[in-house]
């Protein structure tokens, strides 16, 4: 399984690895199948922009450096830009993942958009439609990919 020198990086050295006391949203998400759990915490200020975020994965080098870009690509943005984050995103941003990982991707999408619909959550608010997220999809790429290799 050849990975992207961008994952290499990302895998090795993550960026904004850690947690936010007082975040303003939080997520944890998981897939069953492989047992990986990604955390994310987001910062939002009065206007909307994400001003600081932060995770934690417990899982395979895939998801470390999914969650890491995905948290470089939403630092600084408003939670409405974050919100159209997708998984191919972040794939693309690293420069491609092998076809049995990127189940990872998904976990890192759905990572940003738990949290912010958590932030949403904690202010009364009912969450956009956008930040809805399908807790099946990335078990669902799992089989898919376990489905596609000749074993
Ligand atoms: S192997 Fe499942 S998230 Fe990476």
């Amino acid at each position: 399984m050849a990975y992207s020198e961008k994952v290499m990086d990302h895998f090795r050295n993550p960026r904004n690895v850690g947690t936010i006391d007082d975040a303003s949203g939080i997520a944890e998400v998981g897939n069953m199948k492989c047992g990986d759990i990604m955390k994310m915490y987001l910062q939002i200020d009065e206007s909307e922009t994400i001003t600081d975020v932060k995770f934690n994965t417990f899982g395979c080098g895939a998801a470390i450096a999914t969650s890491s870009m995905a948290t470089e690509l939403i630092k600084g943005r408003t939670v409405a830009e974050a919100l159209k984050l997708t998984n191919s995103a972040v794939v693309e941003a690293l420069e491609g993942l092998p076809p049995v990982k990127i189940h990872c991707s998904v976990l890192a999408e759905q990572a940003v958009k738990g949290a912010v619909s958590d932030y949403y959550k904690r202010r009364g608010l009912t969450p956009p439609p956008e930040a809805y997220i399908d807790e099946l999809a990335t078990e669902h790429a799992y089989d898919e990919e376990e489905a596609a290799v000749v074993h």
